[in-house]
C-alpha cells in the first residue's frame, strides 16, 4: 500500500471496474458488481458477476477478473477497485482468491465505490487477517 505508482491507477482502475459493471449478467439478483485488478505486470483486468439458473453456478466479478488475468499468464495482483450500488467489500471466498494471488509485502489497496462515486479504501489483507496461504504448503 502507499506506493505512489499504484496509487497513481486508483481512477483507471475505479473507472474500468464501473464501465465494466454494465456487462454483469445479474437476472436473478439484479445485483452488478464490476471489478478490475491491476496486475505487476501493469495490465488490467476486469470481471462481472455472471449468475447462473443454478444459483451455485453464479461467479462474483472478483473471481471473474482473477480467472481472467491468470489464464492470460499473470499471476500477482497488485491493486483490485470494485463497483457496486452500494460501495462494498468483496466476500469471503473471493478475498481468499484474490489472495492467492497477492503478496503480503506488497499488499494491494482495495478500492471500493458506489454509485455515488464514494470511495472507501482498505488492503486485501486486511480484509482477511491470519490469512491461510501459499506460503503454508509445502512447494517445489
Ligand atoms: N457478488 C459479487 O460479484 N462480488 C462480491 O464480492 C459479492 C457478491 C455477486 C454474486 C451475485 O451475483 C450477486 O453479487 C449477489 O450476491
Amino acid at each position: 500500500m502507499n506506493d505512489p505508482a499504484i496509487e497513481a491507477m486508483r481512477d483507471t482502475l475505479i473507472e474500468a471496474a464501473c464501465a465494466v459493471r454494465a456487462n454483469a449478467y445479474v437476472p436473478y439478483s439484479h445485483y452488478a458488481v464490476g471489478a478490475a485488478i491491476l496486475m505487476d505486470d501493469g495490465r488490467i483486468f476486469t470481471g462481472v458477476n455472471i449468475e447462473n439458473a443454478s444459483y451455485g453456478g453464479t461467479v462474483c466479478a472478483e473471481r471473474t477478473a482473477v480467472f481472467k488475468a491468470v489464464s492470460e499468464g499473470a499471476r500477482q495482483i497488485r491493486a483490485i477497485a470494485v463497483c457496486t450500488a452500494n460501495g462494498v467489500a468483496p466476500c469471503g471466498l473471493c478475498r481468499q482468491v484474490l489472495a492467492e494471488f497477492a503478496s503480503p509485502e506488497q499488499d494491494p489497496p482495495v478500492w471500493m465505490v458506489d454509485e455515488a462515486g464514494m470511495i472507501r479504501e482498505t488492503t486485501l489483507f486486511a480484509l482477511l487477517p491470519d490469512s491461510f496461504g501459499p506460503q503454508h504448503l509445502h512447494q517445489d
